[in-house]
């Protein structure tokens, strides 16, 4: 099976794509279909624009954009060949079949133990989704952080209240207006990171031994917010291509009065799955009609490996349900804590909390996402992130098919940097977390993405590493020892 192409394309019926964007994307079905194989070569430009009725300049910015995404390659003189892609033989992970009760969140200590590794040059750094710094713009980022520290010597000084920069809400606000999700910069709170927007957005919709919906598994650092709002969780089957279960969720919330309900729908940690049109807005639909909160977190939204950007639920929604939480850290700098939450009626309910929680975002950080989003390539950074994404994830998926066992299991992601591996039953990933450390390895253990620590042989790995011997040499090693348990 192949790993890229296994799946068909999504077309984002958005009205806002560009002519070559579109025709891109029908190139890339194309592929998916097998209508042009590995090795073969694409119609010419000339026959491309005729054949859609585009200019030559469009067809040639569609096949532009389908090699700098990996999906082509260009022969001089000759024109435009489908890449071949690694062979993918592993299976996915079947839906998970987490328990159907509501409960306490138990079991996260380990984590800070994992995010201090991520801090540690000693250790091959597996384990926190955080990229290698090779991922980002750090050059751009550190002529930008100069810039506005000369020029705005004062403003940087001050406080930046709640709701944040005016110039950096307006920019954020036209992003997500040209992603299908029109939104006013009077609805925009900065915070700082997703995180933030996370726990703002949790406080302002529930009050402590209150049950949320989460997806099985889930990113842990919400299962932390749950547990630090004394917050009940109840987990929800979730497919790994699909994404979470609507008919598991609808059951969830006939039989207990749940009060917000926290979803990744665009490339999801740690099962990296995008959810599909119709879902995302089914799942917004069943929000409205159980009266709860939606709180989606799309923060790897800009990181997709394929043409378009996927759609944002919040775009289905029309009577405030969603609170869109995202921030800057998966896509360009994640110290900068740069984030935001559109809250909708909660907007003025979570300002109070922002500014009672810390008073304010750094202003520095803030004008500086501002330079770059206006005037600092922050497009072209993206186009080379995802493809960065994209080669790191096939790396580390050929590397488990070569050094691990047979008959272990790994996700597709179609976006970001992670990958979860189903291991065999033998292993206790825990353990195997605990030994990997002392090899100078880390990793994180499945039972950290689930509430009541399911996924006992489980491991997500980070792929956002940077590709050497070290990295090879550490994954052989984690191979036999998941070999040997
Ligand atoms: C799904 C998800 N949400 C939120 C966060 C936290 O984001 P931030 O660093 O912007 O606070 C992460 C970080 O790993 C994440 O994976």
């Amino acid at each position: 099976m192949n790993c890229i192409y296994s799946q068909t394309p999504k077309l984002y019926c958005n009205p806002m794509n560009l002519r070559y964007e579109n025709l891109a994307e029908h190139l890339l079905n194309a592929i998916a279909q097998n209508l042009y194989r590995p090795g073969e070569r694409l119609p010419s430009v000339r026959q491309l624009s005729q054949q859609h009725q585009v200019s030559t300049a469009t067809a040639v910015s569609a096949l532009r954009l389908l090699e700098d995404q990996g999906h082509l390659e260009a022969r001089q003189r000759s024109g435009y060949y489908v890449r071949p892609r690694p062979r993918c033989s592993l299976q996915e992970p079947a839906i998970s079949a987490p328990s159907r009760e509501p409960s306490l969140v138990t079991g996260q200590e380990l984590v800070l133990r994992l995010v201090k590794a991520a801090n540690d040059p000693r250790i091959v750094q597996l384990g926190a989704a955080v990229p290698a710094a090779s991922f980002l713009p750090t050059q751009k980022m550190a002529q930008l952080l100069a810039n506005v520290a000369r020029r705005y010597s004062q403003r940087i000084a001050n406080y930046e209240f709640p709701p944040g920069v005016p110039e950096l809400r307006r920019q954020i606000a036209r992003r997500m207006s040209e992603q299908g999700c029109p939104v006013d910069p009077n609805d925009i709170l900065i915070t700082n990171g997703c995180q933030e927007a996370m726990t703002l957005a949790l406080k302002a919709v529930t009050r402590p031994g209150d049950i949320v919906a989460v997806e099985s598994p889930t990113f842990y650092g919400l299962l932390q917010i749950i547990e630090s709002l004394s917050l009940r969780a109840i987990e929800i089957p979730t497919h790994p291509r699909d994404g979470i279960a609507l008919d598991a969720l609808q059951l969830a919330c006939e039989q207990w009065q749940i009060k917000g309900c926290i979803v990744v729908p665009n490339y999801s940690n740690p099962l990296g799955y995008c959810m599909s049109d119709t879902r995302k807005r089914a799942l917004v639909e069943l929000a409205t009609r159980y009266r709860i909160a939606l709180i989606e977190d799309d923060i790897y939204g800009e990181l997709g490996f394929g043409v378009q950007r996927p759609s944002i639920a919040k775009s289905w929604d029309s009577e405030g349900r969603v609170l869109y939480c995202s921030s800057f850290s998966k896509s360009l700098c994640p110290g900068l804590r740069v984030g935001w939450l559109v809250a909708g009626p909660y907007l003025e309910q979570t300002e109070y909390l922002k500014y009672v929680g810390n008073l304010a975002t750094p202003t520095h950080a803030q004008l500086t996402v501002v330079e770059m989003l206006a005037k600092g390539g922050y497009e072209r950074h993206l186009r080379q992130a995802r493809n960065q994404y994209r080669q790191s994830v096939e790396k580390m998926t050929a590397a488990i098919g070569a050094y691990f066992p047979t008959g272990i299991r790994v996700t597709q992601p179609e976006g970001g940097f992670v990958i979860w591996v189903e291991l065999p039953e033998t292993v206790d990933a825990t353990t195997l977390a605990q030994r990997a450390l002392m090899q100078g390895i880390s990793i994180a253990p499945g039972q950290m993405f689930s509430a009541t620590q399911k996924y006992r042989n489980f491991i997500r790995l980070n792929c956002a590493v940077d590709w050497d011997e070290r990295v090879n040499q550490a994954l052989v090693k984690l191979g036999q020892m998941v070999s040997e348990q």
